[in-house]
Parts: structure tokens; C-alpha cells; sequence
């Protein structure tokens, strides 16, 4: 599916599907090509429920009718959607309502299949999807967890087509053992790319390609422990991987305060550090952007202590509002060590990033790279160089931006409506945003509110070192449908009324009933 089908709107998809004729091959016309089992999906006409609904009465009267028996293998929900031409969404919904409803099964390696019922007739619930609970059943689970982006963007032909441009250009010799921080024509389509699109001063000797920008930041943390520094500022809240990263390399992490403005650079000239850790472009968790004038004092700071700012541009390439701001880098590149990825403007599965370094630490970082793991993959770094050299990147990017605009515009309105008192901030970029929930609601039990109605959200709590936490919660809303993120806006308004209506439980009750509201998450929780 191209990304351009990918990012219609629902309406536009709704109104063409309402228009056109209603019974659909897969097989046929533009959509030929998809991968996975033919299936015809006879869907009924319009004004008899919304897309999904049909989609998912039609996959189920083609099993009860025997025409899909049981162990019928199903095409992907990617591939049905494009045949279809519907949102990928679309096909996953209907998909996971069959699934919870006992006729459809997963299989890890073998995809939907149609389940074995034993010839028990199931009852079809037909419940609207991302509407309540049908009775008994818990409603579908809405994951606002920050951290991967919308997976189903992933510009797979153009990626297929990068690998194989790749496979047919390079020489043998270019498959062996390479410089392990980087192929040359990676580390200068970066140099260009970051030059253009983040104002980044360098030049290729000084790009480490990494794994990721965690991968930087643990580079980053063993060199400068080898040369002594071991105290090292982070923001406070800030991403708490990075935290126990610097941990691990026996640096004592010191929490400095944030404000509107990014972090307090005065609070950071009290302490003992010289490498501090920031993410001025997007500030994660709370999603401000660091002004022009802390930048010029963090940058006075480094230069008064001989110091190092460690920049996290990680998401800061989807800016929706304001002109693009550029790296705290462009300032003073002997003074900063950008760290960035691909994992949101690509696939965190990659694990694809890199670091820029100030000449005086490249040497050291390199080596730290070598020793780490002799290099990334060579196949994965030519091909991103190549999207870089052809455009493709770029217009992938400038997609994306529009994609997670419109679903952050759809959030930000929808939590406005259902959380009247709570202050929603941090959208200005990237894909999460912060909200900072109302003073008599605790964190802790509004999210097992949400959890109790399906919505799995992301506190701050362990984001804090040592200063005291604030209550809010962060809102990552990247992956999740324009549909699926306006029901969890409502299903969060609930979640606000169910906390207000019930007293603060008992200490041994509040651990009770934590224990028993833990669902096992169907995300890997890695951060
Ligand atoms: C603050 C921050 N930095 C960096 C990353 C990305 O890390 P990586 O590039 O290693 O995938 C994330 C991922 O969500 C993040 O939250």
C-alpha cells in the first residue's frame, strides 16, 4: 500500500467505499500484487454500519457460512487493507474483534487462521469497534505508551528496493569488515542530511554510525567515564534508560530541574557536572523546546567547564507547529555530541542512529564503537544512505509529518474535550505529548483507571531521579488510529470519573488491587 493510501483520511476512505460498488475482489484492479491467500470479502452496503463493522459481519458470515473453514489461513491485515483499499486500521480492527470473539487465531510464524470451534456455534457480538464493552468482554486495548512510531508506515517497497539497488551495486569487498563507526557514504549523506535538515556543523570523520541513539549514549557514557568525568546532569523527568545507561558505567547521575523554557542551566552550573544530557528539540517526557536563550547559556556553561552537552535529537525532525528549530550542535560543534536515529522516521527495529562528535572525542568514541560490536550492519547503513542520496528520505519524512500532525491535532482536541481540567502540553513535535492531570487526581490511580478501561498509559514517576515527581502522564500518539485515539480521549474522560468517584484506596488495598489490575501487556515494555 502506498503511503499516500496509508495517510487518507477515514473519511475520504469511508465516503469512496460508500460510492463504489460493494463487492470487492482483492485480486483485482490497482490493488493486484498484495501478498498473502486471495480472499474475496463481500462487503454490504453502505448505510448498514460504519467500514468496520462490514468488513468484520462480512469475514464472519464467510465463516459461519463454511466458506472459510476452520484453519483457513487469512491474508495479513496489511495486505487485506490494501487490497481493499481501506486503512490498514481498518483491517486490524476487524481482525481483533473476530480474534476476541473466539473465530479467529493468531499464530506466531503462521498469521490468522480461522479457529477450530469444534463445531460450537460462537455468538457474533457485532459491537461497534472502539465503542464500550460488549457485556463480558473487556473492550479493545488502546496502547498510548510512547515509544515506537506508527509501524505500519514503514516504507517497505522503497526500503526493498534501496536493498536490492544495494545488493546490485556493491562490491564483495564492500561486505567485509568495514570501518566499524561507519561506512564512508553513510557517515556523508548523514553529514549532508543533518547539515540541511537539523543545521548540524561537521564533516564525515567525525559521524560514529551506531545502533541507535541509545547506542550513542552508551558510547558516549563509557568514553567519558574512561576520561574521569564521572558526573553526569540529565533533565529531570527524563527518559530513565538513559538514566540506568549512566548508572551502569558508575556515573552519578544528577537530576536538574526543567521549566517552560528546557532545562535550568543556572540549577546545572551548581552541581559538579560537566556532560549533561538534553533533548532541546523536543524535551522528553514533557514536549517543550528549549528556547533560544537557555541554548546560548547551556553553551556559555560548556564553555566555562570544559564541558560536554550530550544532544538527544531523537524525534525532533517532526516538528508540526512553528519554523524548525534547529540542533543545539549549530551553536558549538566542539562542544556538543549529537546523538539521533532513524527509529521514529523509520523503524526502531533497525537499529539504525548515529552520533556526531567533537573532534576531541571521536577518536576514543570510535574505538568505542569497535569495541562494542565491530560496526552495524553494512547492508542496512547503504540503503539508508541511498533514501538519503535519491530524496526518498526526505519525502518520506515530510509524510510522516503530516500523518502524525493530523493524529496529534485529532488528540490534542479530543483530550481538550474530555479532560476540561487538565493541562495538555508538549505537542509542538515528535509523536507524544504530556498531560498534566488535575491536582486531586494521583498518577498512579488515574492510569490504573485507564488500565481498567483498556488504555495503557505511561506515568512519569520513574523518570525522576531525585527530585520530586510531578503527576502527569505521557501520551504517545503515533501508532494509534485518528478512531482509536478520539474513543481513548473518551475512555480517559471515564477513566477521570471513575478516579473522582472512588476514595484514595487503603495502602494494602491500593497493593492488592495494582496487583490484580496488571494486565499482561501485549507490547514489550522495554522502556
Ligand atoms: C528520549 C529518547 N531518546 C532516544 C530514543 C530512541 O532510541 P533509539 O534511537 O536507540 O531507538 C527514544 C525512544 O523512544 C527516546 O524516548
Amino acid at each position: 500500500m502506498s503511503n499516500v493510501r496509508a495517510m487518507r483520511s477515514a473519511e475520504q476512505i469511508h465516503q469512496r467505499i460508500e460510492s463504489e460498488d460493494h463487492l470487492m475482489h482483492p485480486r483485482g484492479g490497482a490493488t493486484a500484487g498484495s501478498t498473502g491467500p486471495d480472499l474475496l470479502v463481500l462487503l454490504a452496503q453502505s448505510g448498514q454500519g460504519t467500514l468496520r463493522r462490514r468488513l468484520r459481519d462480512a469475514l464472519h458470515d464467510a465463516i459461519r457460512s463454511g466458506r472459510l473453514p476452520p484453519g483457513s489461513r487469512l491474508p495479513s491485515s496489511r495486505a487485506l487493507a490494501a487490497d481493499l483499499g481501506v486503512s490498514r486500521g481498518v483491517a486490524v480492527d476487524a481482525y481483533a474483534q473476530l480474534s476476541a470473539e473466539g473465530f479467529l487465531v493468531s499464530r506466531p510464524g503462521s498469521g490468522t487462521v480461522v479457529a477450530d470451534t469444534g463445531g460450537q456455534v460462537l455468538e457474533h457480538t457485532a459491537s461497534v469497534q472502539g465503542g464500550p464493552a460488549v457485556s463480558g468482554q473487556a473492550p479493545q486495548e488502546i496502547d498510548l505508551r510512547p515509544g515506537p512510531p506508527d509501524l505500519s508506515t514503514f516504507p517497505r517497497t522503497t526500503w526493498a528496493k534501496a536493498i536490492r539497488d544495494v545488493l546490485r551495486t556493491v562490491s564483495d569487498a564492500d561486505l567485509g569488515y568495514m570501518p566499524p563507526w561507519g561506512v564512508d557514504t553513510l557517515c556523508e549523506r548523514l553529514t549532508e542530511y543533518l547539515g540541511r535538515v537539523r543545521g548540524v556543523r561537521t564533516n564525515p570523520s567525525l559521524v560514529v554510525v551506531a545502533t541507535g541513539a541509545t547506542q550513542g549514549i552508551t558510547l558516549l557514557a563509557r568514553v567519558l567515564h574512561g576520561a574521569g568525568v564521572v558526573d553526569i546532569a540529565v533533565e529531570a523527568p527524563s527518559n530513565p534508560v538513559q538514566r540506568q545507561v549512566l548508572g551502569r558505567y558508575g556515573v552519578r547521575v544528577w537530576d536538574v530541574q526543567i521549566d517552560d523554557e528546557g532545562l535550568v542551566v543556572d540549577v546545572l552550573a551548581q552541581t559538579p557536572c560537566r556532560a549533561v544530557i538534553v533533548t532541546p528539540g523536543h524535551q522528553y517526557p514533557c514536549g517543550m523546546v528549549m528556547s533560544a536563550s537557555r541554548r546560548g547559556a547551556l553553551m556559555r556553561w560548556a564553555d566555562r567547564v570544559d564541558g560536554l552537552v550530550i544532544e538527544d535529537d531523537y524525534d525532533a525532525v517532526f516538528r508540526h507547529d512553528k519554523m524548525q528549530v534547529g540542533a543545539v550542535q549549530m551553536l558549538s560543534p566542539a562542544r556538543v555530541a549529537l546523538v539521533g536515529s532513524v527509529s521514529k522516521s523509520l523503524a526502531p527495529g533497525l537499529r539504525l542512529g548515529w552520533v556526531v562528535s567533537p573532534p576531541g572525542l571521536v577518536g576514543d568514541l570510535r574505538m568505542a564503537k569497535r569495541d562494542d560490536d565491530f560496526g552495524t550492519g553494512v547492508l542496512e547503513q547503504y540503503a539508508l544512505a541511498r533514501l538519503m542520496e535519491t530524496g526518498e528520505y526526505d519525502r518520506h519524512v515530510r509524510r510522516l509529518r503530516r500523518h502524525y500532525r493530523k493524529r496529534r491535532d485529532i488528540i490534542v482536541h479530543a483530550l481538550r474535550r474530555e479532560l476540561p481540567d487538565a493541562v495538555i502540553e508538549g505537542y509542538a513535535a515528535g509523536l507524544h505529548l504530556l498531560v498534566r492531570l488535575p491536582p486531586d487526581v494521583g498518577e498512579e490511580r488515574f492510569i490504573a483507571a485507564a488500565e481498567a478501561q483498556g488504555v495503557a498509559l505511561l506515568g512519569t514517576l520513574r523518570m525522576y531521579g531525585t527530585l520530586p515527581p510531578q503527576p502527569c502522564v505521557v501520551i504517545g500518539y503515533g501508532r494509534t488510529s485518528s478512531t482509536m485515539l478520539e474513543e481513548a480521549a473518551r475512555r480517559l474522560g471515564a477513566a477521570l470519573a471513575a478516579v473522582r468517584q472512588t476514595k484514595p484506596p487503603t495502602r494494602s488495598a491500593r497493593d492488592g488491587q495494582a496487583a490484580t489490575q496488571r494486565r499482561p501487556s501485549t507490547a514489550v515494555d522495554y522502556f
